[in-house]
């Protein structure tokens, strides 16, 4: 068994439409001041008729290109995913079907804003285990069809966005070894943020209509208080594990949910403002494509080089944690 599986494609998608703070003070009693100071974020794309399954594949197909690889070659798809296009098919198969694919195993993973990392581990471990396999990690979330636009408490927050790696059992040219992850999670807290309406505890009824429990429910600042705990404590646990420092990380890529969560972070673990990757102002939150989003992006935009070691971290509903220690390799 080898010691390592490697991240040897990665890739991102937004849709084209954009809400900014503008458009929210024509919807709900807001301002773009207050969005600005309390959260950092100044606009978030939107899907106009696309789905969960259209913005992965988008996101998929970047990343395939990037590692030069056909979609034949896949062996397992992952979707991290609470928003996919229906409860049955899973969205991992509605995915499979748009690639062109079939037979390979298909699942999807729902552990919230954490859902790429959980998902990262499950392919990881696929790797591990057959060192043949090239897993493909999609985390697509279309938050906007789980957001009720009349509560402003919640809908200035969320933007959708896809986000993909391709995890390989070997090694190339360009990847990512995935040092480690480190994943927690405590259900006692879920009803802090949940999504309620359409499960089996508030089924749809005929007849009756839908009502917030729909939607995210969030109470924000308890939210905010265990995500920087959780996040600063779990980076804490990987580093030390990994017998290395807040120093040796040369990109950080925390969920980008507010910024400031992430500034607050960022000073628990002394890590340089430089060091950090920021891309919340530009999409908000948006859930487990956070992740796959800003470190595609960071990657694109030329942010990592040979050698650099980076640290994603993420905190969502569940509650569920984690974080990973990724090792550039050129
Ligand atoms: O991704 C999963 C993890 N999620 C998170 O990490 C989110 C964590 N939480 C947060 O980021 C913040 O708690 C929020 C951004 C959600 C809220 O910020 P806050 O500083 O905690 O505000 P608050 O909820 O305490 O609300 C302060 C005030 C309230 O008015 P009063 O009661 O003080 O008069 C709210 O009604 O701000 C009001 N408010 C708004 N005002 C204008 C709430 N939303 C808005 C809004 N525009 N959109």
């Amino acid at each position: 068994m080898s010691n390592f599986a490697y991240i040897v494609g990665v890739g991102h998608f937004v849709p084209d439409k954009i809400l900014t703070n503008q458009d929210l003070e024509q919807m709900v009693d807001t301002s773009d001041e207050w969005i600005t100071t309390r959260t950092g974020i100044k606009k978030r794309h939107v899907v106009q008729d696309e789905t969960c399954s259209d913005l992965a594949l988008k996101a998929s197909q970047q990343a395939l290109q990037q590692a030069k690889m056909d979609p034949a070659e896949l062996t397992h798809i992952i979707l991290a995913t609470f928003t996919p296009d229906a409860y049955v098919p899973n969205g991992s198969t509605v995915l499979q079907t748009k690639l062109g694919l079939n037979q390979i195993p298909c699942f999807d993973i729902n552990a919230a804003c954490t859902g790429f990392l959980y998902a990262l581990e499950l392919a990881r471990n696929i790797c591990l285990v057959n060192p043949k396999a090239q897993v493909l990690v999609v985390a697509s979330e279309v938050l906007t069809s789980r957001v009720n636009f009349q509560d402003r408490s919640t809908c200035v927050l969320f933007g959708d966005a896809a986000g993909a790696v391709i995890v390989s059992g070997q090694k190339r040219e360009n990847s990512f070894q995935i040092t480690d992850v480190c994943l927690k999670a405590d259900g006692s807290l879920g009803p802090l943020l949940s999504v309620i309406g359409g499960g089996s505890s508030h089924p749809p009824r005929l007849g009756l209509s839908i009502d917030e429990k729909y939607f995210v429910q969030m109470q924000g600042q308890e939210v905010f208080k265990h995500a920087v705990r959780s996040m600063a404590s779990i980076c804490e646990e990987i580093l030390s594990k990994n017998n290395l420092s807040s120093q040796d990380i040369n990109l950080f890529i925390p969920h980008q949910a507010n910024i400031r969560i992430i500034e607050a972070l960022a000073k628990k673990l002394k890590l340089p403002l430089s060091n950090v990757y920021v891309n919340v102002q530009d999409y908000g939150n948006t859930s487990a494509a956070s992740i796959p989003l800003a470190f595609s992006e960071a990657y694109q935009k030329g942010k990592i080089s040979s050698g650099d070691k980076v640290l994603l971290v993420a905190f969502g509903g569940g509650f569920t944690w984690g974080a990973s220690v990724l090792d550039f390799i050129e």
